[in-house]
């Protein structure tokens, strides 16, 4: 069975009276088993489009296919993400329209796993009536039995309990049948680190690594089904392989020596990984840029804040100079890589001459891109306690301000493109060409014609276009020569010279 990320439901206007007729009737016995539908909605980080992805799998097995569109759907379930308050809103609204959806089926299920599933439990089936299923991120290969018991025994059911560490298991992936060229792969789950803003640690619970064994099979199993690109996946992967090196635990390798394992896997061309923590970033790792080959050059490593004082509010365990440090012997090992991170302004006591440390660290680094975020107080973290001092409309206009700086310092980077030959990994249609009839981007695709997307190495979005009609298909996976024609704001155009391999 293909598996597909559904796309993000948008439900305008009065649902249509016609929904029981054309969607429910359709559940119908295949070879003895009832075939159903489940939509899920995506929120939040990469972890979470890997999680949503092995429901769908555990799903599949249970007879479920997967829909686009919760109108359709016998299950509905949002993935979500407790990092920052705005997006608990947004679940809570979608909700309140998949309540509706009720009206017209009965038996749909409606679930939440996620981070917010985890934080809040069963609170929210006390808060949402019309929730039936509340299932937490260590959970997730419980889910059809899970929906089972709410089909056949009416009770309505919050799963949020911890695996013990020594008795997690990782779902190994079913082997991807759409020609995928890339593919995440999680080589750890939970955080050690207890970063004063954040809810991770509070749901996802401790640090535990996937068996490098089972991470360099997924990987093979992945190759073999075509993918040429990999990324390693978790909250801090730079701490991967810690835990398993606790007294009893047998011996296993670190985050480098991972690498370096994965790009002798045949068929890898590209491995990427995200997201790092720069105590835990070993020399090993930064030389690994230089000496694997394989391994892109694109580093995202966040340090949250350019002020000493800020940071230690944060309990980031590491300062500016330490991390200046780290980014310095990068660029004398491999100048080629790019660099980003992750920036929270706001956050409680940060004063003006704080944030003006951020914009002077970001001057000072130049990082190709970045993500900047408003401080949102998370129930129950160390921060919660500090008061949140700084006006929202102050924040706003500190985050603008970020984002200027930045955007003039991406253009830059991003010119520096201009008229190169690159090498490009080729993913399939581009974003112009998978859009509808109805979409505003339907008319700029027709002037543009046929357009193929893929990735320079530092992770831009390159569209090429072609006049063969199966290039979006034939194309994928491999890797070809792109000069450069046009720079856009976050992408590029090109013209195909000639294959690389
Ligand atoms: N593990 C990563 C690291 O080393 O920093 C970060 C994981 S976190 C889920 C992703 C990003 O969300 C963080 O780097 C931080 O910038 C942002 N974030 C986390 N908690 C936040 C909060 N309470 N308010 C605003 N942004 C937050
Ligand atoms: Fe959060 Fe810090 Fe871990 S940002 S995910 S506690 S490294």
């Amino acid at each position: 069975m293909s598996l597909m990320v559904p796309t993000q439901l948008k439900i305008n206007g009065p649902l249509s009276a016609a929904l029981p007729d054309q969607a429910h009737a359709d559940a119908e016995d295949l070879g003895g088993q009832r075939l159903r539908h489940v939509y899920i909605e995506t929120m939040g980080c990469q972890m979470n489009v890997y999680d949503t992805e092995r429901m769908l799998e555990a799903l599949g097995k249970a007879g479920y296919v997967p829909t686009d569109s919760a109108e359709l759907a016998d299950l509905a379930i949002v993935n979500t993400c407790s990092v920052r308050d705005k997006v608990e809103h947004k679940v809570a609204s979608l909700l309140g329209v998949w309540k509706r959806l009720k009206e017209f089926n009965p038996d749909l299920v409606l679930g939440m796993a996620g981070c917010v599933a985890q934080q809040e439990g069963d609170k929210l089936l006390a808060k949402m009536p019309h929730l039936d299923l509340v299932v937490g991120p260590d959970q997730l290969s419980e889910l059809p039995q899970l929906v089972e018991a709410r089909r056949q025994d009416q009770q309505r059911l919050a799963a949020t309990q911890f695996v013990r560490r020594q008795d997690y298991e990782f779902p190994m992936p079913e082997a991807p049948e759409d020609g995928r060229a890339t593919a995440m792969v999680t080589v750890m789950k939970g955080c050690n680190k207890i970063c004063s803003f954040c809810i991770v640690p509070f749901t996802r619970g401790r640090e535990v690594s996937k068996p490098s064994a089972q991470v360099l099979d997924e990987v093979r199993m992945l190759a073999n089904h075509g993918v040429r690109e990999v990324t390693l996946l978790g909250q801090n992967v730079n701490s991967y392989g810690k835990d398993r090196n606790l007294p009893g635990a047998p011996g296993e390798l670190d985050f480098a020596e991972l690498i370096h394992q994965v790009a002798e896997i045949e068929g890898v061309a590209r491995i990427r990984f995200t997201t790092s923590h720069p105590m835990d970033c070993t020399d090993a790792l930064i030389d690994a840029f230089a000496s694997c080959g394989k391994l892109m050059p694109f580093f995202h490593l966040p340090i949250q804040s350019g002020s000493p004082k800020v940071l230690e509010g944060m309990r980031r365990a590491h300062g500016v100079d330490d991390y200046l440090a780290k980014i310095e012997r990068l660029r004398r090992q491999a100048p080629q890589v790019a660099l980003s991170t992750d920036l929270i302004v706001g956050f409680p006591g940060e004063t003006e001459a704080d944030f003006e440390m951020t914009l002077d660290l970001i001057q000072k680094v130049r990082y190709a891109t970045l993500y900047s975020f408003i401080y949102s107080t998370r129930p129950g973290t160390r921060a919660a306690d500090l008061p949140d001092n700084v006006p929202m409309a102050e924040k706003k206009r500190r985050i603008n301000e970020l984002q200027r700086v930045q955007d003039a310092i991406t253009a830059e980077w991003m010119q520096s493109f201009a008229q190169r030959e690159l090498l490009v990994l080729f993913e399939g249609p581009s974003r112009l060409q998978q859009a509808g009839p109805q979409s505003k981007l339907a008319e700029v695709r027709d002037l543009r014609g046929l357009q193929v997307m893929g990735r320079t190495p530092e992770n831009i979005k390159v569209n090429v276009a072609s006049d063969d009609l199966s290039a979006a298909l034939t194309w994928k996976g491999r890797l070809g020569r792109v000069r450069i024609t046009t720079v856009g704001q976050h992408s590029l155009q090109g013209e195909l010279l000639g294959w690389a391999e």
